[in-house]
């Protein structure tokens, strides 16, 4: 598919798992890509690779602007970057409350203010954020996560009214839990890493993990032409966790 040529796109944490993915993803359907990242060492070609940090404001005009220059504009920003937090609401102190919502929820709001001058002067401008099932189904040990992908979910609906008459659309996906280093991580640190991932697979009806490629290609599909009516939605890629509600397998 080639339908992203000629769109300059910019996609925040894309050095690694799903911003990685879909970065490829829209480099391959014809888009000029930066990707901005704490450590974009390892991001091939023929991807832009820029050092940004989401969570300072410097740092991101720097990165977004020299995006724009290189590429020549900017069309599509995907605000990907993110971090986790487990625990319910006694585990986590307010520094750790303070550095999540501001990466996740902050930092999209950093990227996207930088990004808007540019934004206006295209004439496909899409913004796609990486949201979570976690902002639409409440999770265990989730609180401080589940509660930055909530403000997520509502600063995309916020951020669609605000710019849509500027012609600029704003979506977001909803992933399920999904196979990337992330999720590796996560997986390596339980007590028992088969029983962990066996857990979340069994979590999501479709009986496995969303793989960062189908994440991508749900944000390649909202940020591009097919998706030119499409503004203010979640799309949801989490294998049926959050609208199925499926009986036992025993009883099925
Ligand atoms: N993996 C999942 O199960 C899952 C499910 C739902 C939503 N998500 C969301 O998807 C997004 C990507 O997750 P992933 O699983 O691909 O994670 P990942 O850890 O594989 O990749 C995240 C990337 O973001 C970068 N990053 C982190 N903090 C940053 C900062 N302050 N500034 C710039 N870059 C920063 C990291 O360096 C890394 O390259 C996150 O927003 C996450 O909340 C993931």
């Amino acid at each position: 598919m080639t339908d992203l040529e000629g769109l300059r796109a910019v996609v925040t944490g894309g050095a690694s798992g799903i911003g990685l993915a879909t970065a490829r993803t829209l480099a391959e359907r014809g888009a000029a890509v930066a990707v901005l990242d704490l450590d974009p060492a390892g991001v091939p070609e023929p991807l832009l690779a820029l050092t940004a940090d989401v969570g300072d404001d410097a740092s991101v005009r720097a990165a977004v602007d020299a995006a724009a220059e290189r590429l020549g504009g900017i069309d599509i920003l995907v605000n990907n970057a993110g971090i986790g937090a487990a625990g319910t609401v006694e585990d986590n102190d307010d520094e750790q409350w303070h550095r999540v919502l501001d990466v996740n929820v902050v930092g999209m709001v950093r990227t996207t203010r930088a990004a808007l001058p540019h934004l206006r002067r295209s004439t496909h401008a899409a913004v796609v954020n990486t949201c979570s099932i976690a902002a639409t189904a409440g999770l265990p040990q989730r609180a401080l996560y589940s509660a930055s992908k909530g403000a997520v979910l509502s600063l995309t609906l916020a951020m669609a009214a605000d710019h849509v008459r500027e012609g600029i659309r704003v979506n977001c996906v909803n992933p399920g839990t999904a196979d990337t280093p992330w999720v590796s991580r996560l997986l390596d640190a339980a007590e028992d890493p088969r029983a962990e991932r066996a857990a979340l697979e069994g979590r999501q009806p479709l009986g496995r993990l969303v793989t960062a490629e189908e994440v991508a290609a749900a944000i390649a599909y909202l940020a591009g032409p097919a998706a030119a009516s499409v503004t203010g939605t979640a799309l949801a890629v989490d294998g049926g966790m959050q609208g199925l509600r499926l009986r036992p397998a025993a009883h099925s």
